[in-house]
């Protein structure tokens, strides 16, 4: 009975440890798949330390940043003027369909449609400070 007991108690502890790896892995799929899914932005954007503007604007830094304000990069009219302030909630719109959202941008994407893949990529965007390190 007591050694009943004691092989129940090593079984959920095991069970616990393998629902917390689990758990981590997720997370580190999301990043991973948000890397993955930056693959498409890449011919045009670079982000992380020592990225530099390209076809379009370094990634760095993005949430919390004002549409239009990279240093050193020539914007559409349209995107300095949009008003935009990156977060969340702005991204994944954009990222729909940036021509909808910003009429006149010179970002020629026709967008992600794909949620999941939207929200890994906006994980694996926001961990980028402006200075490209990881927060
Ligand atoms: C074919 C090139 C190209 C691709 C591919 C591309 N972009 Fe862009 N992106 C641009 C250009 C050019 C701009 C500047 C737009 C302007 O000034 O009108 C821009 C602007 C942006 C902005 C606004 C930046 C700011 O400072 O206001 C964000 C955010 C952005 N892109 C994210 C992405 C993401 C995320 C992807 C991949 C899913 C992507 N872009 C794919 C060319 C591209």
């Amino acid at each position: 009975m007591i050694r009943r007991a004691a092989a129940t108690t090593v079984v959920l502890a095991l069970a616990a440890v393998f629902v917390s790896a689990s758990g981590r892995q997720g997370h580190a799929q999301d990043l991973s798949a948000g890397a993955n899914a930056f693959k498409k932005c890449q011919p045009c954007h670079a982000v992380g330390e020592g990225a530099a503007n390209k076809v379009g604007p370094t990634l760095n830094g993005l949430e919390g940043r004002r549409a239009g304000s990279v240093e050193g990069y020539s914007y559409s009219e349209a995107n300095k003027r949009s008003g935009i302030v990156w977060n969340e909630q702005t991204f994944k719109e954009y990222i729909q369909n940036p021509r909808a959202v910003i009429p006149g941008t010179k970002m020629i994407f026709a967008g992600i449609k794909n949620e999941t893949e939207i929200a890994n990529l906006w994980a694996y965007l926001k961990q980028f400070g402006p200075d490209g390190k990881t927060k």
